[in-house]
């Protein structure tokens, strides 16, 4: 019962995107009626994606090819690791528990692993925004000598061998269609912004769903949270989408100076991704190079330990008034945008053909 009001509303929710966002339509199926459970949708009060669906529509084969590419170590030089070691699902699709992510050869990378979410919503890409469009992300982890140290050119020569995905490209992408770099890219992407999350309690919440209600510490965070934290983690993709020093003190051993990498502006400087908070309480450890361990950590840096620099976010200059109680009752609300459904959710787990 409960289950198909769930799905009605979608329904609804979905006719009101249409009617609302004419390029995004519902009735154009990205996802194939045989996988409806993962139908993209655009929840109610969501901006428009910023993703071209037109461009590369999201099919069922498409997105299955995609998601085994994700979870297939063939993708690095000697096939030991794959988009999915550092991306895990049950984690928010980040590498929990590692502070800097670890790839080949067991090389330490230089930062924290972003969560892969609600990508279809995303301006740019990366802690400093390096990249602004996800049909090209992978190239950065594929040919990064401590992430995948290998070549587009050299996958394609690996992925030939296989019969299974010489066919699997051929009805993703046509009976004409090769093994290309471009298709190994597009069918990555659809996988990628097919990774929806807007199931959490606190959705049900806004969505007036019965039977679900904030208790008294969630209810007294979410004000708190409008109060001091919404103006960067904007709901309700909780993130404004741009780039912000929200106050850490800088990294003497990394000195990472963020956005600044990619713009060589000095306005820039220590200026990072604001992140989505939407299934935070899973993706731990935080920060760009996972210097804190707990949720705790984090909203003790906010009300104490902001550091003053040029570049400090004005909305950060007078520090954060909480208390002892006021802390707790903003980490309560946090852990309503946990999405168990989403983190779980078998469609999204590659397992076999
Ligand atoms: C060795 C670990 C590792 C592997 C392997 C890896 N990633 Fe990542 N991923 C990261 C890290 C670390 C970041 C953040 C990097 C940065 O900001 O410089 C990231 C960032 C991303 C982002 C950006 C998310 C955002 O919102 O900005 C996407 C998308 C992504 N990875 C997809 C992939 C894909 C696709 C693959 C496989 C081709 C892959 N990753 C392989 C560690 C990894
Ligand atoms: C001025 C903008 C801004 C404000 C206000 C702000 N944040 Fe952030 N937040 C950021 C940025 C930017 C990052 C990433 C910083 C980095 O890693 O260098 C971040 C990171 C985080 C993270 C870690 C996310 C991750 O994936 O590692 C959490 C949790 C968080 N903020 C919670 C909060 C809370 C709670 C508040 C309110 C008390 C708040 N933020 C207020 C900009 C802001």
């Amino acid at each position: 019962m409960k289950r198909s009001i769930l799905y009605l509303s979608f329904f609804v929710v979905t006719l009101c995107g249409c009617m609302f966002f004419s390029s995004f339509t519902p009735g154009k199926v990205l996802m194939s009626e045989k996988n409806d459970t993962l139908k993209i949708v655009v929840p109610k009060g969501w901006p428009k994606p910023v993703y071209d669906f037109e461009k590369n529509p999201v099919t069922t084969n498409g997105f299955e090819l995609g998601r085994k590419l994700f979870f297939d170590p063939l993708l690095s030089k000697d096939s030991t690791i794959s988009c999915a070691s550092c991306h895990l699902q049950f984690t928010n699709f980040t590498h929990v528990d590692h502070a800097l992510s670890h790839g080949i050869y067991g090389k330490k990378g230089t930062r924290n692993t972003l969560a892969i979410i609600n990508t279809a919503w995303s301006k740019n890409f990366m802690w400093d925004g390096g990249i602004n469009n996800i049909e090209v992300q992978p190239l950065g982890p594929i040919e990064n000598p401590v992430e995948m140290d290998t070549k587009l050119v050299d996958i394609i020569a690996k992925l030939n061998r296989s019969k299974n995905y010489k066919t699997k490209f051929k009805n993703a992408f046509g009976s004409e269609a090769e093994i290309t770099g471009q298709f190994v890219l597009k069918a990555l992407a659809q996988y990628m912004v097919s990774i929806q999350s807007y199931n959490s309690k606190y959705d049900k919440v806004m969505r007036k769903e019965p039977g679900v209600a904030f208790n008294e510490y969630e209810a007294k965070g979410l004000v708190l949270f409008r109060k001091n934290c919404a103006s960067c983690h904007t709901e309700p993709l909780f993130t404004n989408n741009s780039f912000e020093n929200n106050g850490l003190r800088p990294d003497s051993l990394l000195r990472d100076a963020g956005r600044a990498t990619i713009t060589r502006l000095k306005t820039d400087s220590l200026k990072f991704k604001v992140p989505s908070l939407r299934n935070i309480e899973v993706s731990y450890p935080y920060m760009h190079d996972g210097r804190f361990r707990n949720l705790q950590m984090v909203v003790f840096h906010y009300a104490h330990d902001i550091s003053k620099s040029p570049t400090l976010s004005p909305k950060l200059t007078n520090g954060v008034n909480l208390n002892e109680q006021d802390k707790n009752n903003i980490i309560a609300f946090l852990k309503t945008l946990t999405d168990e459904e989403f983190l779980h959710n078998a469609k999204l787990y590659y397992t076999k053909d």
